[in-house]
């Protein structure tokens, strides 16, 4: 039977950066605590003429001219994320008209930080079966802060990261999809998450004049020990179906959250550090762009070899978590728009 394969992978990173000193200009914080307690240095922000869609559509665009492949040959469009363009219709439609993907349906899902795992697992199927898929993580975590809120406001970043998938028995070989799997609970759902906006609770004149309830909210220790339990508990039990074991993985990929998580899931895991990714000093929490974004830099720097088998972790509101195997029969074409060379 096919797999899903990942025929290319596109990354888009907006050019402008705002570093913790800019940050410390507008609120009571400083780099030493943001460096010391997550590992941020700097992070990307759309600009005012980007939204949703143009961010989606890039990393779309930047995977569809890595593999040199025609959009209008896409059969599904699918976004995840957290900050949609509007309520309605789906981001993703907007993508499909920008990019040319005339005969695709369009839709998006939305899965907090875990998203994108989550969608890649629901969407592999159709993609093993015979279909052509762009999936694409966007998030505009920016737009959706408190910058009156010290505890937020400094963790997130905007992005957007790309898969053109199809069949692993026709067409070029590249990254295919694995194992994975994924769980929520729904109990832990008022930690972390944008609660206004939606029919729970409305934006009214009321929910405007105080910007705090119409933007993220979060009990940042609560999550941090949940994120690092659960993430670590996902990917060995992922291993353990796929009958693998550690040894067996060259790298881990997890959810770009903060480097203090991405440290202690590697303690937890049992891993050395150098075979897990970590890009979260340049481009902080980009919720269900993470995982793409991530995918894609580890492309441009060649990081990911033939033969090699990766391990996803993520997890984020919901509480929602997942795990996904990669194993890579080639390297796939990939481009990652970032505006500035590496420090
Ligand atoms: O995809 C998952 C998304 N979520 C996350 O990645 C976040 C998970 N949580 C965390 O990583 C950590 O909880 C944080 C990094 C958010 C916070 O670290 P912490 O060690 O849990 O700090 P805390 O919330 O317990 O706060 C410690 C102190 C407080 O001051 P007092 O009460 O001790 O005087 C905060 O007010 O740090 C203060 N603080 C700050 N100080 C300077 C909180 N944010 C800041 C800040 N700058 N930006």
């Amino acid at each position: 039977m096919a797999d899903a394969m990942i025929w290319s992978i596109g990354g888009y990173a907006p050019p402008h950066i705002i570093t913790n000193d800019m940050l410390s200009e507008r609120m009571d914080t400083n780099d030493d605590w943001i460096q010391t307690r997550t590992g941020i240095r700097e992070r990307r922000s759309a600009g005012d003429d980007e939204t949703t869609a143009s961010v989606s559509s890039k990393a779309a665009q930047a995977a569809l001219d890595a593999a040199d492949f025609k959009a209008n040959n896409l059969d599904w469009v699918v976004v995840c994320t957290d900050t949609p363009e509007m309520w309605s219709p789906a981001t993703a439609c907007f993508v499909q008209e920008s990019i040319g993907a005339q005969r695709a349906s369009a839709i998006d899902l939305t899965g907090g930080c875990a998203g994108f795992l989550q969608t890649l697992q629901i969407m592999s199927p159709l993609a093993a079966a015979g279909k052509r898929l762009l999936v694409i993580g966007t998030e505009l975590l920016t737009h959706a802060l408190n910058w009156n809120d010290r505890s937020t406001a400094v963790l997130f970043g905007d992005g957007a990261g790309a898969f053109l998938l199809g069949p692993s028995d026709s067409g070029p070989k590249g990254i295919r999809v694995g194992p994975g799997l994924s769980q929520s609970d729904g109990s832990q759902s008022t930690i972390l998450g944008k609660p206004y906006g939606g029919t729970r609770h409305p934006i009214t004149a009321k929910v405007v004049e105080k910007e705090e309830t119409h933007t993220i909210h979060m009990e940042g220790p609560k999550v941090f020990k949940h994120a690092v339990a659960l993430m670590s508990d996902i990917g060995r039990r992922v291993l353990k179906e796929a009958a693998l074991n550690l040894e067996q993985i060259d790298w881990v990929v997890p959810h770009q959250a903060n480097q203090r998580i991405i440290d202690a899931v590697t303690r937890q895991i049992g891993i050395s550090s150098s075979r897990v990714f970590s890009h979260v000093a340049h481009f902080a929490n980009t919720g269900s762009a993470s995982i793409g974004l991530a995918m894609s830099d580890m492309l441009e720097q060649k990081l990911v070899k033939p033969g090699q088998r990766l391990l996803s972790v993520a997890f984020g509101a919901g509480f929602s978590w997942a795990s996904q195997l990669f194993f890579v029969d080639e390297v796939p074409p990939s481009q990652f728009i970032h505006s500035t060379l590496r420090a």
